[in-house]
């Protein structure tokens, strides 16, 4: 398959998109599913290349897995390897999470240190710091992570700072570990309240989640889990810009319920206007022209981070100027440069991105570097004159199951 997206840009997206199952709900869900010793699946699966990378890792740990449309059936019976290769572990930063399952499952797990990428350093330590709370004893050697336990038990424990992966990762390490576990400034994000539901229809005891301060009391096994997965928050907000930059009109069909408040009321400030009607979400971009003196992207449910870039690059093509700070990662902003070679005016200023908008987007060839600056980029190339050549697919189709056959169904 070719590693790049050809666009013809310049017209107004008109049509149906059905949203897919959300990537950052489905990977945790995939790991809580080995703490099962049987058959466990995930209905309405997103089949994108890190799902199907986390499910390498669950066959590489002995699981047995297999697909009936987008529904991922898992048999972890016999899935009691406790050493994940470098090679997968650098691939996708979310595998760092079977740590809490190795060690719930088996007592001890090893991996290769997660992938950083250009968005920042992505460091695990609080990842570390709840498995050692809960009592595993964890070396980190130059190349692997080493961790082992006699068992995990039970505690109270303080984020110093909100962080998904470490919150996920204490979840799946108390869910099983002996006694009560309180854990506070928990991440918020949806995909938080996915995980804690899913491990709920398998029998866990929780209590509080989507809330900063989750309660956990542990259980001697857990049963098959069986859930659908939620439609992805980021994929939608993804799309509500497509109809944003191309002054568009988008019907939203299986849109995330109540998880886009912060993004939508930005859109509105825009001039964006949307509504819900039977289960659809109808968002019309036509009366996008208002510029946004201010944005800063937060920990939920404020403005979402992996939403900044596809916002940038909609902030474009608006006339006026647009400022928006990046608080979560360190260096979240890389597409700005790729959007300037396209006539965009953007000025990065540390942690803040300048953007002058209103001039016009020339087709080009530009690079995605991770994957929601390449679904900007892609987004930037719908509004742009004439041919854009968006090179490094593989970074978009990372978590866009279909954009291609969606945007250029709705904008023919
Ligand atoms: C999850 O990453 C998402 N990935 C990211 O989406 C998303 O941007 C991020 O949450 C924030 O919402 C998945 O769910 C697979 P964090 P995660 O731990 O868990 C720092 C996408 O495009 N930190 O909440 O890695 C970290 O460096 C991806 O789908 C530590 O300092 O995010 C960052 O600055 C990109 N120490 C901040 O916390 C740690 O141990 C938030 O990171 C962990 C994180």
């Amino acid at each position: 398959m070719e590693d790049y997206i050809r666009i013809a840009g310049g017209k107004p997206l008109e049509g149906t998109v059905s949203i897919q199952g959300s990537k950052n709900a489905a990977l945790p869900m995939m790991a809580a599913s080995l703490l099962h010793k049987g058959v466990s699946v995930l209905k309405g699966c997103p089949r994108i290349a890190d799902v199907f990378c986390m499910e390498e890792i669950l066959r590489e740990l002995g699981a047995v897995t297999w697909w009936e449309d987008h529904d991922l059936y898992m048999d972890c019976t016999n899935a009691d390897k406790t050493e994940i290769p470098a090679a997968y572990t650098g691939k996708m930063r979310s595998s760092v999470i079977l740590l809490a399952v190795m060690l719930s499952r088996n007592k001890k797990g090893c991996l290769g240190y997660p992938g950083g990428c250009v968005i920042g350093k992505r460091p695990i330590d609080l990842h570390l710091y709840a498995l050692r709370q809960l009592g595993a004893k964890v070396e980190e050697g130059t190349e692997l992570i080493m961790a082992s336990c006699d068992s995990l038990r039970g505690k109270a424990i303080e984020f110093p700072k909100r962080s998904v992966g470490a919150t996920q990762q204490a979840i799946l390490a108390a869910v099983m570990a002996s006694g009560e576990t309180e854990l506070l400034n928990c991440a918020c994000e949806p995909e938080i309240k996915w995980l804690c539901r899913y491990l709920k229809t398998m029998g866990a005891l929780i209590q509080g989640e989507g809330s900063s301060l989750i309660h956990i009391t542990g259980v001697k096994e857990l049963n098959g889990g069986c859930m659908k997965v939620p439609p992805d928050r980021i994929v939608a907000g993804t799309y509500i810009c497509a109809a944003a930059i191309t002054r568009g009109r988008l019907v939203l069909e299986n849109p995330p319920e109540g998880e886009l408040d912060a993004f939508l009321e930005v859109y509105r400030k825009m001039g964006g206007q949307y509504k819900g009607k039977s289960g659809k979400l109808i968002v019309n971009g036509n009366g996008i022209r208002y510029p946004v003196p201010f944005l800063k992207t937060e920990v939920y449910p404020g403005f979402p981070t992996d939403l900044q870039s596809p916002m940038m690059a909609v902030l474009t093509t608006i006339p006026g100027q647009s400022r928006i700070r990046e608080q979560i990662f360190e260096a979240r902003f890389k597409t700005a440069e790729e959007l300037v070679r396209m006539g965009a005016h953007i000025r990065v200023e540390g942690r803040e991105a300048v953007i002058d908008g209103g001039y016009p987007l020339q087709g080009c060839t530009v690079q995605a570097q991770e994957l929601r600056g390449g679904a900007a980029l892609v987004l930037a190339a719908m509004a742009a004159e004439g041919i854009t050549c968006v090179e490094g697919y593989s970074y978009i189709r990372r978590g866009y199951e279909h954009i291609c056959e969606d945007l250029s169904l709705c904008s023919s």
